[in-house]
């Protein structure tokens, strides 16, 4: 697939991106040149390093990146040597002035439910604590009173238009989890609505199983009998139903112990799922260790995880998904030790953890903003987390989060003149421009506008 410098392609292309003032490729390989095969995760230094390309280009032909590099020479590879492009059919974009990113991976999404939990933020302004309002049946157990009485297409239509706020802010892959249903017949109506929002909608949907959530009223009491409920029921269930490609738990004091969560991912490992875990959200109870143990793909959370366990990770090549939004909805001082976890060599990826109890928000930039300035992650190391870390994460370090050659052409034009600047739009949606496999599915509008609309 590589194009070498001087060597002209053998088809315009369907699209041109050019004069990016900085474009981050994220590229697997840290010293890519837009050209590598995928082999892995960024970790330690190598986060900071995100191939910035000055007066960048890219060129696009079937939905797939088929050059990258500087404008002049991406432009001196397109047939016949047009200064834009060599066919009338090729659509350009000129993104002077502006910062081309990869598509953002949102890599820990609960994006399928229906209801609304405003009231516990009130709640919580007064004082009351997440876990206290889940022990008294509040939280995820009041979501899930709402999405079981939930059809499949108010789900879907649910999480449709989630997407296209996603996509908007510049979210083109996003992993969803189930988990307000506890029951077999909820649990996979949320996977298959997930299933048919990701058919219909430009953002790629990867699913996975959380039937280990919480514990559901007909079990209170009783969380040994509900395991062997997921064991014996739910779990055969969702592997014949063939959706969902992992199986995360709620691994969390007053919610799952280690013991038991090591047996839902155990049990979904049999399963064919592979093993994720909301490991040490609140309190250090083990879950980094125990994802180690496992080598789950993923440890997501960790604000409370202990030295050990984020060594543990680095060891064993577990990816750290951090969620700053959740703390900062929470209003915990308590965010993830980035940094330490940077230096012990772990894979960080980033996520918004959008769900209606602990973090409202859809945005990826929002999170990039809280990275660098709660865990003060470099820009640079945030964007590889919001990228390729996160693609790593879910499944997808193959296919999504870099603009490499030979990869899906997602990827997002930014209003800032530089990676370096991204976090500091604070509270403004910097996206202006964002390509889906090819498509130019949100574009802004004229007159220097920040408005974007979404051709879906
Ligand atoms: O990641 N911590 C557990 N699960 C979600 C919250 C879900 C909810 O409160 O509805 C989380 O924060
Ligand atoms: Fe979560």
């Amino acid at each position: 697939m590589h194009v070498a410098a001087g060597q002209v392609r053998e088809q315009p292309s369907d699209l041109l991106l050019i004069h990016a003032a900085e474009l981050a490729t994220c590229c697997s390989s840290p010293r890519c040149d837009g050209c590598s095969d995928g082999d892995g995760p960024r970790r330690g230094a190598a986060m900071g390093d995100i191939g910035i390309i000055r007066d960048g280009a890219i060129a696009v032909r079937s939905g797939v990146i088929v050059d990258v590099g500087n404008t002049q020479d991406v432009l001196a590879r397109e047939p016949s040597g047009n200064s834009v492009g060599a066919s009338d059919a090729t659509q350009v974009i000129d993104a002077s002035g502006r910062t081309v990113l990869p598509g953002f991976v949102d890599a820990h999404t609960h994006l399928v439910f229906a209801g609304e939990r405003y009231r516990e933020h009130v709640m919580r302004l007064g004082g009351a604590k997440y876990l206290d309002i889940l022990a008294a049946g509040g939280g995820i157990l009041s979501t899930l009173t709402s999405t079981r009485s939930a059809s499949l297409s108010a789900l879907v239509a649910g999480a449709m238009k989630r997407l296209d706020i996603m996509l908007l802010h510049g979210t083109t892959t996003v992993e969803a989890k189930s988990g307000y249903g506890l029951d077999i017949d909820t649990e996979l109506r949320q996977l298959e609505a997930a299933e048919r929002a990701s058919q219909a909608h430009p953002v790629d949907v990867v699913s996975t199983f959380m039937g280990a959530h919480a514990l559901p009223p007909e079990f209170t009491g009783d969380p040994q009998g509900y395991l062997d409920f997921l064991e014996s029921a739910v779990l055969p269930a969702v592997e014949n139903q063939g959706i969902a490609e992992f199986c995360d738990v709620f691994c969390e004091e007053g919610v799952f112990s280690v013991e038991q969560s090591r047996r839902v991912l155990l049990a979904g490992m049999k399963h064919g799922l592979r093993p994720k875990i909301h490991a040490d959200e609140i309190f250090p109870i083990g879950g980094a260790e125990l994802a180690s143990e496992l080598a789950a793909v993923s440890a997501d959370h960790l604000a409370a995880a202990s030295q050990e366990g984020i060594h543990s990770m680095a060891r064993a090549g577990v990816a750290a998904v951090l969620l700053p939004a959740t703390m900062f909805t929470l209003m915990s001082e308590a965010y993830a030790d980035a940094r330490g976890m940077i230096d012990a060599g772990v894979a960080v990826a980033l996520a918004t953890d959008f769900n209606p109890g602990t973090s409202p928000t859809m945005s990826m930039p929002f999170v990039i903003t809280l990275a660098c300035l709660q865990m003060k992650m470099t820009p640079a190391e945030a964007v590889c987390a919001a990228t390729l870390n996160a693609a790593w994460a879910i499944g997808r370090g193959d296919r999504a989060g870099a603009i490499q050659v030979g990869r899906d052409a997602d990827f997002i034009v930014c209003d800032v003149p530089a990676v370096d600047a991204l976090p500091f739009s604070v509270g403004v949606n910097p996206v202006r421009d964002v390509v889906k496999r090819g498509a130019h599915v949100v574009t802004s509008v004229g007159g220097g506008g920040r408005l974007c609309h979404s051709r879906i």
